[in-house]
């Protein structure tokens, strides 16, 4: 497998992303979309590196900021500065947040997280299915990892369709039902694939099917699930403090290690966002 694709960010660009802070417990749904200044040409660069990263090869980058030193705080606001002039961040729910606190602790086992372990499919998914679009780039920034596990692991779709049959793409491609399970959320009636796009989360297509009373052949969904569980089509990201990773959501589907939390708990926010046009 290729090594893990790490762009580090010059210390240099430091004051320019923290030229904003914004305070804690300022409202999710309210975050500033816009840079806090027009970026300079430094910034500008470092962010069309990213996106290329991103839009192109590999399809994801691990952007590290090296801030680790900052305070939490100020992290965070370097991290969202960086992602404003990246992309026009979108919300992440049908309740308007822009950014969110992915915090899942692992009590609830002996030290493993529920959800990495859910179910045999590893729970491997596209971000925001439920949305009218699902997010075009999807970010995780570390503020603290787990002491063991919790790598986020990246399974690209375009190998795994030219994988399928071509039976199984085309089923893929009709239309499928969705929904979360919540009371009053949406029943969306769409395809898993579009094009080369992935819109995937096998849980909410079964409940999905369960709620419109339609029945669900499962057999394309199981030779998805099948190769994305190949340990050679799973690229481990592994993050560390103040490191952020961005990667290209109807590309990938992904999902995460198991972790254990003992002295660190696995602190990450979440940021969704339709990439900005950074030609010069
Ligand atoms: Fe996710």
């Amino acid at each position: 497998m290729d090594p893990l694709h790490v762009i580090a960010l010059d210390r240099d660009l430091h004051p320019e992303l923290l030229k904003r802070i914004i305070p804690d417990g300022h409202p999710l749904t309210d975050w500033p979309t816009e840079p806090p200044t027009p970026p300079t040409i430094e910034l500008a660069a470092a962010a069309r590196a990213v996106a290329d990263s991103i839009l192109r090869e590999p399809g994801y980058a691990v952007v590290d900021t090296q801030a680790a030193e900052l305070t939490d705080t100020e992290l965070v606001s370097a991290a969202w500065n960086l992602f404003t002039v990246l992309c026009v961040p979108v919300p992440q729910y049908l309740t308007g947040e822009l950014i969110y606190p992915v915090e899942v602790t692992a009590a609830t086992g002996p030290g493993i997280s529920h959800y990495s372990t859910s179910n045999a499919a590893g729970g491997f998914h596209t971000d925001g299915t439920m949305l009218d679009q699902p997010p075009a780039v999807a970010a995780l920034l570390c503020v603290s990892p787990a002491d063991e596990g919790g790598e986020t692991l990246l399974m690209d779709g375009l190998r795994l369709i030219s994988d399928l049959t071509p039976e199984h793409r085309l089923a893929l491609t009709r239309p499928f039902w969705f929904h979360s399970g919540d009371p009053g959320s949406p029943l969306r009636h769409q395809p898993i694939l579009n094009g080369t796009e992935l819109r995937y989360l096998r849980r909410y297509i079964e409940e999905g099917h369960r709620q419109a009373g339609a029945e669900l052949s499962t057999t394309a969904l199981d030779a998805l699930d099948r190769l994305s569980e190949l340990p050679d089509r799973q690229r481990p990201v592994p993050l560390r403090r103040a490191q952020v990773l961005l990667w290209d959501n109807t590309r990938f589907i992904h999902g995460r290690r198991p972790f254990t939390e003992n002295t660190s708990r696995r602190r990450l926010r979440r940021m969704y966002g339709t990439p900005r046009d950074l030609s010069v």
